[in-house]
C-alpha cells in the first residue's frame, strides 16, 4: 500500500481525530513553545484583506492565526470528513484536489500548503497549479517535516518491525517531501528559499508516545492489519518503556521545513 493511496489516506483522515491527536501532542510534549501555525504565518507575512488558498488544509488548524490578521482564507480539502471536522474556522472551504484547483490563474494573494504535498501522488502538478493560482509575487509557503527516518520513534518501529518479521521496507511521507526538495520546488518556484527550525518531543511517560505512534506511524508497514498494529503496539511499548527507565524520557528531536517563495 503506496503512501498517496486514497484508501490509506482516507482511514488517515476520515475525520480530524488522528490529526487532532498528533497537533496536541506537539503542543503538549514540545520542548520549547511550538506553534507551527504562527511561525508559518509569520513567513508569509499576508496583509489584512488579502486572500490567501489553504491547500489540504485539515481542520482549518491554520485559520484562527491568519484570521486574527483579517486575512481571508480560501480552504482546498480532499477529505470530506475533515471538512466536516472544521470549527473555529471562516474559511470558504472547497473540495478539491490541489493537483487540480478549480480556480482561475492568479486569483489569491498567497498560497500555503502544510504538511500536505508528501500526500499527492504528482508533487511537481501540484506545485505547478500552485504557482498558477497565486498571482505574481504573490508568497508561496510549503511545509513539511525533516527527514522522519532519523527520528528515534521510526528507529523503534523498524527495529520492532524486523523483530517481529512485518515488512516495514515502505516509503515514509518525508521520503517524498521532506528536507531534500529544493532543487523540486525551485523547477516551478526559482526564489524558493528553505527556512528550518528545529525542536523536540519530550515524553516523560510511554502513554502519550504510544498514543501518537498508534494516531500513523504505526500503520508504515507493507501490509498494516489490525494484527501488525496490535503487535508493534506492544513491542513499541515495551522499547519505550524500557529509554524511559534508563534515561527518565523519550526525546524526538523534530525539525520543521518550510520552502518560502513568490510566485513567478
Ligand atoms: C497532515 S494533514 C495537514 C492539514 C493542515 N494543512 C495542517 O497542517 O494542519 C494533510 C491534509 O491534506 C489533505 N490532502 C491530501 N492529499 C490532498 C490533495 N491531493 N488535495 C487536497 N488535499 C489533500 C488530507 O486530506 C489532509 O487533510
Amino acid at each position: 500500500m503506496r503512501l498517496t493511496d486514497r484508501q490509506r489516506l482516507g482511514e488517515q483522515y476520515a475525520d480530524d481525530a488522528r490529526l487532532a491527536l498528533r497537533i496536541e501532542t506537539h503542543r503538549r510534549f514540545s520542548e520549547r513553545p511550538d506553534h507551527t501555525p504562527a511561525w508559518v504565518v509569520d513567513l508569509l507575512a499576508p496583509k489584512a484583506e488579502a486572500l490567501v488558498l489553504d491547500a489540504g488544509a485539515g481542520n482549518g488548524g491554520y485559520h484562527p492565526t491568519l484570521e486574527r490578521r483579517g486575512v481571508r482564507v480560501l480552504a482546498v480539502e480532499r477529505v470530506m470528513g475533515m471538512i466536516r471536522s472544521v470549527t473555529g474556522s471562516r474559511a470558504t472551504f472547497m473540495a478539491a484536489d490541489v493537483q487540480a484547483l478549480p480556480l482561475p490563474s492568479d486569483v489569491v494573494d498567497h498560497s500555503m500548503a502544510n504538511h500536505m504535498l508528501y500526500h499527492v501522488p504528482d508533487i511537481p502538478r501540484a506545485l505547478t497549479e500552485l504557482a498558477r493560482v497565486t498571482r505574481p509575487g504573490g508568497r508561496v509557503a510549503l511545509t513539511t517535516n525533516g527527514n522522519l527516518r532519523e527520528s528515534p520513534l521510526q528507529q523503534l518501529h523498524r527495529r520492532a518491525a524486523r523483530e517481529l518479521g512485518i515488512d516495514a521496507d515502505v516509503a515514509i511521507a518525508t521520503d517524498r517531501f521532506g528536507d531534500h526538495n529544493l532543487g523540486q520546488v525551485r523547477r516551478v518556484f526559482p526564489s524558493a528559499e528553505k527556512i528550518v527550525q528545529t525542536n523536540a518531543l519530550v515524553f516523560p511517560k510511554a502513554a502519550a508516545v504510544l498514543a501518537y505512534y498508534a494516531s500513523g506511524p504505526v500503520d508504515s508497514v507493507r501490509e498494516p492489519t489490525d494484527e501488525t498494529r496490535r503487535e508493534l503496539l506492544k513491542r513499541v511499548d515495551e522499547l519505550v518503556r524500557q529509554q524511559i527507565a534508563a534515561g527518565g524520557e523519550f526525546r524526538i528531536p523534530k525539525r520543521v521545513v518550510c520552502y518560502l517563495a513568490t510566485s513567478p
